[in-house]
């Protein structure tokens, strides 16, 4: 199976654009020995920014290989939703991927379920590739519900995909990529261990391909989220079933993020 690996840069509300601008001249030497895996597509590296930074940061990145994402989109094609941004406007940008259901945003801002459906709706329909993000509080966990929680974030997806499957609108690669974030283990610096994020991710493809098909399930990427650091990178990113990362705080500082981005490529590629 052909899975590249991904590292994804969650930004969330940090870094002005003129930050931004900074950081790519800092990040960008330090890929040069993850160039030839990018360029290729043998490994995949995107950062989403803030809004306003997108733009700048597409630019300061220019020929190094590595994509926009964005960290939100609206449901609607257009029209009166202040303060809203659509799919449209994200392409129009170059950029590649986008984040739904960011465990902030179904706590604090209100996408539930039901929304993140029409979201990742409105983005299959796109030229954005979606990355859905899971997981279950401490609470669920503790009380013994992550399959429950997997079941619940999942139906609505799985089964969008599958018609879509079905129409010939999806290809039987689907792009979407899932990012297991145990919200238990997101901003608090503990990580889940290798077990585990082996077991979620384990339990989220069987679900990928008895919903989708075999084959289907074993091409979706699903990474892991939640307190990466570089110093944990290697044993997460080295589990089978975790296909890549997505980094918030360490991905704030440029050294850190390459630091990550080279541990993936280590760790999930045969050296050239
Ligand atoms: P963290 O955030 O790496 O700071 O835990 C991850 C995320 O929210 O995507």
């Amino acid at each position: 199976m052909n899975r590249p690996p991904l590292v994804v840069a969650n930004w969330k509300m940090n870094h002005t654009a003129t930050d931004a601008a900074a950081f790519a001249e800092r990040l960008v030497p330090e890929l040069v020995p993850s160039a030839r895996a990018l360029s290729t597509g043998r490994l995949e590296v995107a950062i989403a920014p803030a809004f306003p930074a997108l733009e700048r940061l597409g630019r300061a990145l220019a020929g190094s290989g590595v994509r926009l994402a964005a960290q939100n989109v609206h449901e609607s094609t257009a029209g009166a939703f202040t303060g809203e941004v659509s799919a449209a406007m994200l392409e129009d940008l170059d950029c590649r991927f986008v984040l739904i259901g960011h465990s902030e945003r179904r706590a604090l801002f209100g996408d539930l379920d039901a929304r993140i459906a029409a979201k990742l709706d409105r983005v299959l329909a796109s030229r954005l590739s979606p990355i859905l993000c899971i997981g279950e509080t401490l609470a669920e966990r503790e009380a013994d519900q992550l399959e429950h929680v997997l079941d619940r974030q999942l139906e609505a997806p799985i089964a969008l995909l599958r018609s879509r499957i079905e129409a010939g609108a999806e290809s039987p690669r689907p792009a979407i990529a899932i990012a297991y974030e145990p919200v238990w283990a997101i901003g608090t610096g503990r990580v889940a261990t290798s077990e585990i994020a082996q077991q979620a991710h384990v339990a989220i493809r069987r679900r990928l391909e008895a919903g989708l098909a075999p084959a289907a399930g074993q091409q979706i990427r699903i990474l892991y989220g939640g307190s990466v650091k570089p110093d944990n990178a290697r044993s997460l990113l080295a589990l089978p079933d975790v296909d890549g990362a997505l980094v918030g705080g360490a991905s704030l500082d440029p050294l850190q993020f390459a630091s990550i981005v080279s541990t993936c490529r280590e760790t999930r590629l045969e050296p050239c």
